[in-house]
């Protein structure tokens, strides 16, 4: 009786509504930018424009991106960054393709416990603030490896942009002066001194910033390549900044730092191939995952944003997730079983128990108590060029301006990265974690990261770059988007602009942008047994899409300053 009046709810909630079809949300109207001669989509429209530039003065992708990460290391401190990590997953425009691991690793002093009181309980902030948050920064190798590789101009050249604006200065945008302001009193915190971003909460829009030390920073590293950055005055500085305050990194730790070029991960979805990010990252593997799922559901039927999309969406991600925390972690130290996870019968069996009609209990899927606590922060950008040479970088300080920890000889702030490994792992079962030691803290390891910059083609031919911020969320913006595209017909700014949910098994709730959701819509996930939860903003996306005539069409996100340059 209590089965019948339960269906008979779910009919009534499910046929008093109808679906919002292949609607984009309402919250954004941004529209689409289209080129035919190359795209730049960034977090800021300084870093784009200078991306732009580059491609105008006959730089490829590669350049511009080379020049994009730079220059948003100037003007996005708080995710842009010299002194943190990221992946770069590129397709030439012979479909040679690629990936670049320039993830920061473990330092050489670290150890699984060393974010563990002796009763082997997590010490509050540890990970997350502070020197000993830091991890061995990845981001200059990786730019030098990237330009060596696959540059087509000089160095210098691309680096020019970044040294000027550090030095003329650039304005706040508003957001990032707010940004600024909320961050104030954790400046202080970590530093003795802070000579360029303190302010005491009176940062305003138009305010100018300028940063002759990290222009002095950016030349050492034009006249010197790597070393500029990994030894001499800036390695010492940074030793400088950590070592008085317990810090653990030394040269030997700089000395040692390698980007890695990587295999990419890639697999079908219909008839579109997506190349994305192997591990350390494990974006690639679970989009991957979580499209193949996708392919034994009709999600054009259920209609964009519908409540029976957004429950699909979640039981996948539910079961990819709890994957994620068990299996992923740097290959380069654990058996990472790829094969198994995108094999089409372990799949296939791994959702066999998605049910329309209930959600399932995160507990019956596997046993566990860890939340992915990954920071929201990071920054992505795309890149196409006019012979459609394409790039994607996901690159980050992990939170906010990292550690908070600002290297004031030299002029920026260092990146908390130490947090993306489970720092509770070396102490096992003890927290119901199975395989937790994927991702445990050794010296040189890389920690496990959400960064998904992937490639989409079809037919052979490049369609879509596309990628995040948001920690844990990256990976299901990145899914969504390309769901949005591909079966609810958007453009690219439509998938970019349409609101996004978000579950990752635990804790067991389904994250939906706040007025994102129609109120029939989450009232019907009720029914079928979610938790739902607001939040302010999931994915800031920044994309490139072509189309079948060969136009470019940018996507970047209104939820920040993101904003996409064409070249005519
Ligand atoms: N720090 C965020 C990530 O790597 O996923």
């Amino acid at each position: 009786m209590k089965l019948l009046s339960f269906l008979l709810l779910i009919l009534i909630v499910f046929s008093c509504t109808t679906k919002q079809g292949n609607q984009p949300n309402k919250l954004y109207s941004k529209q689409a930018v289209e080129a035919t001669n190359g795209m730049v989509a960034t977090a800021h429209p300084l870093a784009s424009e200078v991306g732009a530039q580059i491609l105008r003065q006959g730089g490829n992708a590669f350049d511009a991106a080379v020049a994009v990460q730079f220059a948003l290391a100037v003007v996005y401190p708080r995710a842009g960054n010299i002194a943190g990590g990221g992946f770069a997953v590129y397709r030439k425009a012979d479909g040679e393709k690629g990936s670049l691991d320039f993830r920061e690793k473990a330092p050489l002093a670290s150890a699984f416990d060393m974010y563990l009181d002796e009763d082997e309980n997590v010490i509050p902030k540890l990970s997350t603030f502070g020197i000993l948050s830091v991890g061995v920064p990845g981001s200059v190798d990786g730019m030098i490896e990237l330009h060596k590789k696959l540059g087509s101009l000089p160095f210098d050249v691309l680096i020019q942009p970044a040294m000027e604006l550090a030095e003329n200065g650039f304005k706040l945008t508003e957001i990032e002066a707010n940004k600024l302001n909320y961050y104030q009193k954790d400046f202080l915190k970590a530093n003795d001194s802070l000579t360029y971003f303190y302010n005491g909460e009176n940062w305003k829009t138009g305010d100018y910033i300028f940063l002759p030390e990290l222009a002095h920073t950016l030349k050492l590293i034009r006249d010197k390549g790597r070393s500029g950055f990994y030894e001499g005055k800036i390695a010492q500085a940074m030793i400088a900044e950590m070592q008085p305050k317990g810090g653990i990194i030394t040269q030997a730790d700089f000395d040692a730092y390698k980007s890695i070029w990587r295999n990419t991960v890639e697999g079908q979805y219909k008839e579109y191939n997506v190349i994305s990010m192997p591990p350390p990252s494990s974006g690639g593997i679970a989009l991957l995952q979580l499209l193949k799922g996708s392919e034994a559901f009709d999600f054009k039927i259920f209609g964009h944003n519908s409540a029976e999309s957004i429950h699909i969406m979640t039981e996948l991600e539910r079961r990819v997730y709890a994957d994620r925390a068990t299996y992923l972690g740097d290959p380069d130290f654990y058996d990472v079983p790829v094969n198994m996870l995108l094999d089409s019968s372990y799949l296939a069996s791994r959702f066999s128990d998605i049910s329309l009609d209930k959600k399932t209990d995160s507990k019956d899927i596997k046993e566990g108590e860890v939340e992915i606590i990954e920071s929201v922060e990071t920054t992505h950008f795309s890149i196409v060029d006019k012979d459609q040479n394409a790039i994607g970088i996901t690159t980050t300080l992990n939170g906010n301006f990292g550690s908070k920890v600002f290297v004031e000889k030299a002029g920026f702030f260092l990146n908390n990265e130490m947090d993306d490994f489970s720092v509770k792992t070396g102490v096992p079962n003890q927290f119901g974690l199975v395989g937790a030691e994927a991702n445990a803290i050794a010296p040189e390891k890389r920690m496990l990261s959400s960064m998904t910059p992937t490639i989409l083609e079809k037919e052979g031919k490049l369609l879509m770059v596309v990628g995040s911020p948001g920690g844990a969320t990256i990976i299901t913006a990145v899914y969504q988007t390309i769901l949005n595209v591909i079966e609810h017909d958007m453009d690219m700014q439509q998938a970019v602009n349409a609101s996004k949910t978000h579950h990752q098994w635990l804790p067991d709730r389904v994250l939906y942008e706040k007025n994102g959701l129609d109120s029939l819509v989450l009232q019907q996930l009720e029914v079928l047994g979610h938790t739902l939860e607001p939040r302010t903003a999931i994915g800031k996306m920044d994309a490139v899409l072509i189309l079948s005539d060969g136009t470019m069409q940018g996507g970047a996100d209104p939820r920040g300053d993101d904003t996409a340059v064409g070249l005519k």
